[in-house]
């Protein structure tokens, strides 16, 4: 008997709607669906997830592999290699006069200077010497102070890294090298 035919007590069944064709169609109990969803959003959850995590490390690596862009400025000194004992710091301008630069005696024969101003909203990174990393206290952002990279934190781009050469028992800064573009 076809469903649009009089049924036993003579009476016509109804047409089927909408939600009776639809269920019809893609026959899954409504205890299932439920399940079905959440399966799917799960699903759905953990592509997402991975498609950013994927998308971050390729910032990351992008940034971490693009060349070091060095700019000369005119030489200048900076520091006396005998004032700054190993872990120690000290401030100095460059290449202009408000340019903060942090210089800092790491190892016995090893000097290394980079821009104090954080890459992220610009507050004055410092030496922690137990940790060998330069620190930004406004939103724990950390640089390794091998090359200025960024190591934790929002900072977006690794700290400019100021060139320097020793002579004569003098300091001299010669120019800025940028690492990685922004993007
Ligand atoms: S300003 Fe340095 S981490 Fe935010």
């Amino acid at each position: 008997m076809s469903e649009f035919e009089p049924n036993e007590t003579g009476g016509k069944q109804n047409p089927p709607t909408g939600e009776e064709l639809w269920r019809e169609e893609f026959p899954v109990a409504s205890a299932e669906q439920g399940f079905v969803e959440r399966r799917q959003f799960g699903r759905f959850l953990v592509l997402t997830s991975g498609a950013m995590v994927a998308g971050q490390l390729w910032l990351l690596g992008k940034n971490w592999l693009s060349e070091v862009e060095t700019t000369e400025y005119p030489r200048k000194a900076v520091a006396l290699t005998s004032e700054i004992p190993v872990g120690g710091t000290k401030v100095f301008q460059y290449p202009g006069p408000s340019d903060n630069c942090l210089l800092v005696h790491v190892e016995p024969s090893k000097f290394v200077a980079y821009s104090q101003k954080c890459t992220h909203l610009a507050c004055a990174v410092i030496y922690a010497p137990e940790k060998k990393r330069l620190e930004c206290p406004c939103h724990e952002g950390y640089f390794s102070i091998d090359d200025g990279h960024v190591t934790q934190g929002p900072p977006p781009r690794p700290l400019p890294r100021i060139e320097l050469e020793v002579e004569g028992g003098q300091i001299f800064a010669y120019g800025i090298s940028v690492f990685g573009k922004e993007t």
